[in-house]
């Protein structure tokens, strides 16, 4: 048995789960009625049970784990095995939200069919409920929807494009390039797409957009008229080493925060105040008396 109370036997929010569960469908219907759509990011058990137990609707596990969890400058170097690995501790988490799996650089870039393929590994395998996929991949989006896997589209300042971009650049910053945007995002939504991202753009071009569209918008540093708002948790919660992004408002600082309690810690290890002997545990007190016993025989032993 282990020592370490575990998170699934604490009690979640009650009445948030008797609430159904998010469904793409139900990200709709929330765009139907003008209500606001929550998103973040999760990477791990504990920050999904945190996420979803806060009543998020949208939990997505970012591929930015490569930059926040992982340590690596960009998203470029994170793989399948890698993702679904994460994908897996979400789902065991997250009983309200909807699970949305990143298909990481070089999973969809080539064929179809094996873009195709790998999305199955996220429903299969770490039971994703949609997969999200960066640039107007058409022709993917219809067959991952054709083999029953919901996609959200990601447009505008797309991560895995930073090479060809020249670095993490806000897009559409002229009306021709919002124009083909706007495009792009009907293209998907035509293609089946059931969301799509918008990041790095104009609030202008992304008002537009959401208007137009008939599937939700999700936006990140893309203006409040998006459906819904998403954010990476690690930025949210002040713990992130990367420059801060304008439009990522920190809503805590963690890293303070762990980093006092570390030294605190390390200051009680070093000075002897941890553990107390209330932190330790002992023997029943005929054991202890047996163990004294022997131990004053063997000193004496040695006398
Ligand atoms: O990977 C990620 O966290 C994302 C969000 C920024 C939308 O794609």
């Amino acid at each position: 048995m282990s020592l370490i109370p575990s998170g699934a036997s604490r009690a979640q929010n009650d009445s948030l789960y008797k609430m159904p569960k998010v469904t793409l469908p139900s990200l709709m219907e929330m765009k139907r009625a003008g209500k606001r759509i929550s998103a973040l990011t999760a990477y791990d058990y504990a920050s999904a049970r945190i996420v979803d137990d806060a009543g998020i609707d949208l939990v997505l596990v970012g591929d930015s784990l490569a930059m926040v969890v992982l340590g690596h400058e960009n998203t470029l170097a994170v793989t399948v095995d890698e993702m679904l690995h994460h994908t897996r501790a979400v789902r065991r988490a997250v009983r309200r939200a909807l699970v949305v799996a990143d298909m990481p650089f070089g999973s969809y870039h080539g064929a179809v069919s094996e873009g195709v393929a790998n999305a199955v590994r996220f429903v299969k395998e770490a039971g994703a409920e949609a997969v999200k996929i960066e640039g107007a991949r058409i022709d993917l989006t219809r067959a991952l929807v054709a083999a029953e896997i919901p996609v959200v589209g990601h447009l505008g300042l797309t991560p895995q494009s930073v090479n060809r971009m020249g670095g993490f650049k806000v897009q559409a910053k002229n009306a021709q390039a919002a124009d083909e945007l706007r495009r792009q995002a009907m293209e998907l939504a035509e293609a089946g797409a059931g969301a799509v991202v918008l990041e790095g753009i104009p609030r202008e071009v992304a008002a537009r957009i959401s208007a137009e569209l008939p599937v939700p918008t999700i936006g990140i540093g893309a203006g409040p008229e998006c459906d819904g708002q998403i954010l990476v948790l690690h930025d949210l919660l002040g713990l992130s080493f990367l420059p801060k992004a304008k439009f990522a408002r920190r809503y805590a600082d963690l890293h303070t925060f762990m980093h006092d309690a570390v030294s605190h810690y390390r200051e009680d290890v070093l000075g002897g105040s941890f553990p107390t002997d209330e932190e330790s545990y002992h023997l029943p007190t005929a054991e202890r008396e047996q163990l004294a016993k022997r131990v004053a025989k063997k000193e004496q032993r040695r006398a």
